[in-house]
């Protein structure tokens, strides 16, 4: 602050932009216009941005959050029968290396990751999941679609092109819930380290405790805090697709509340088999090469486990060197 009370422009800027959902769908060419425009700055700018009023019921997201505390819940034997290792399993439960007896050094987390589109998939147990599950990423995919919509126009393309060009009818949908224990039912260190996200946006939804961070010129910033807000994220396909112009953003997740986190994650890419490289809209002749090898999108995502064992970030290693 400045000693007038005003924020000083380096904390105007160190604010994650929020974006009104209702403003891009609300009929009004204006509203709509104004809402492409901070959605394009936002992308390029942040790479992220908080968005509220996005119409999911508050009561679908805590029937979520009370569903996903009783999936984990369970036994570790009930949760194991959900084990496996492929990228593409369609069910895939995991707590890491340190199921048994966790070791302090490493950090904890547990997850269950769904293939959600355009087959749906989820557990048969707890009673009641898949239903409540299938709702909520029915409505969680029509908002990421619209935004998709948002992206493309603030590129400069008309809103269906994206969609088009990356067969986003078929497109691969994932559900990954994020389980972070509470101090008390497990004292060790819990988070997730700094990565990228696979696919086009990825929408986080948290369970009003904190822990997510981006990396913002250098600094990790907090993300989320703002009720009924979900956090939005650029992932390494807009990156890719935008041809380096909309940034995937590195995140982190660090757990220092007591209680329990848990996150509902929905990474939103194009269909398996598109091969996704930067739009032709964007690259020509000598000006603006290509900056990226264009991949399948499968062979992307099985590529990507492998380079994460290794350490390595996917993006880097198929940008084209300028
Ligand atoms: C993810 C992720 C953050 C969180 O699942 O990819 O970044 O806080 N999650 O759960
Ligand atoms: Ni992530």
């Amino acid at each position: 602050m400045s000693s007038d009370g005003e924020p000083t422009p380096f904390e105007v800027q160190d604010l994650i932009p929020i974006i009104d959902y209702s403003l891009l769908t609300s009929g009004s060419a204006n509203d709509h216009a104004k809402a492409v425009q901070d959605i394009g700055k936002a992308c390029e700018d942040w790479g992220c941005f908080m968005l509220v009023n996005h119409g999911v019921p508050e009561t679908l997201i805590q029937e979520m959050m009370d569903m996903s505390a009783a999936f984990f819940n369970m036994t570790t034997d009930e949760k194991l029968e959900f084990e496996a290792h492929g990228v593409l399993d369609p069910i895939r439960f995991s707590a890491g290396l340190n199921l048994v007896n966790p070791n302090k050094d490493t950090l904890w987390r547990e997850y269950l990751r769904l293939i959600v589109h355009p087959d749906f998939n989820c557990p048969y147990k707890p009673p009641g999941f898949s239903e409540l599950a299938s709702e909520y990423v029915k409505k969680t995919r029509a908002v990421a679609m619209e935004l998709v919509k948002g992206v493309s126009e603030s590129l400069g393309f008309e809103a269906s092109y994206m969609n088009r060009e990356l067969n986003l009818d078929a497109s691969f949908q994932l559900l990954a819930i994020n389980y972070y224990p509470s101090h008390v039912e497990l004292d060790v260190s819990r988070g997730l380290m700094p990565h990228t996200d696979h696919g086009l946006l990825t929408l986080l939804c948290e369970n009003g405790v904190p822990g997510l961070e981006v990396l913002r010129g250098g600094k990790w910033v907090g993300m989320g805090g703002v009720p009924n807000a979900f956090s939005v994220l650029n992932s390494d396909h807009l990156e890719i697709f935008s041809n380096g112009k909309y940034k995937s953003k590195l995140h982190r997740t660090v757990v220092t509340d007591e209680r329990k986190r848990i996150t509902l994650v929905n990474p939103n890419g194009p269909s398996l088999d598109t091969i996704v490289g930067p739009s032709s809209r964007l690259v020509d002749g000598e000006k603006r090469l290509p900056r990226y090898h264009p991949m399948k999108f499968s062979e992307y995502l099985e590529c990507q486990t492998k380079l994460i064992t290794a350490g390595k970030n996917a993006l880097d290693e198929i940008g084209i060197p300028i």
